[in-house]
């Protein structure tokens, strides 16, 4: 059966692959987070626990939050806690549905996304947590910025809209 709704992922990554350390980003941003809110403000966004709980401020809003756990008595308020990539499926999702971390939660429905949306950035920081299971070969650029620098950090970044290659 077809599904209702789409998978896209979200994420920014540096030269290796890193996305976090001691669950945070490892960098700051501020475009990327602009970029963040503006494209996924209005859709459902899932998530794991630890990415749920290192949101400074939760639920996001304007967002349906949706918190993965295998903990059956995990409470997050103001948002959906579900238990399994299964439970996706029951809650009535339509159009595109944004997959925002971390690590695990990529990995899980990784095969399932259709569209991923990245923020490159072209530094080396010092992570704890890695996409190793990200491979650009599967994908195929629609859309590369130019190469950007945040002006408070001098950290450089490009976006690049990618979608699975057939
Ligand atoms: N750079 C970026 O764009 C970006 C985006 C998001 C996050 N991050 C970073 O990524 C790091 C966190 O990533 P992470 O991989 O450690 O954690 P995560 O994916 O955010 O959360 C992992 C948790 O999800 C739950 N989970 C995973 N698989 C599950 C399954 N099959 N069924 C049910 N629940 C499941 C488990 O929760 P329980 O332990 O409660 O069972 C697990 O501990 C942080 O450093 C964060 O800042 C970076």
């Amino acid at each position: 059966m077809k599904r209702s709704y789409e998978l896209a992922m979200i994420v920014a990554t540096d030269l290796d692959k890193g996305i976090g350390k001691d669950n945070d980003m490892p960098w700051h941003i501020s475009a990327d987070l602009k970029r963040f809110k503006e494209l996924t403000s209005g859709h459902p966004i899932v998530m794991g626990r630890k990415t749920w709980e290192s949101l400074p401020k939760k639920p996001l809003p304007n967002r349906e939050n949706i918190v993965l756990t295998r903990n059956l008595n995990f409470s997050a308020e103001g948002a959906t806690v579900i238990n399994s990539v299964g439970d996706l499926e029951k809650l009535n999702l339509k159009g595109e549905v944004f997959i925002i971390g971390g690590a695990e939660v990529y990995n899980l429905f990784y095969a399932e996304i259709s569209k991923l949306y990245l923020t490159y950035v072209m530094e080396r920081f010092d992570c704890d947590t890695y996409l190793e299971f990200l491979k650009l070969k599967d994908w195929e650029t629609i859309h590369e910025s130019e190469v950007l620098t945040d002006e408070k950090s001098g950290t450089t970044f490009k976006f690049i809209d990618l979608k699975r290659k057939n």
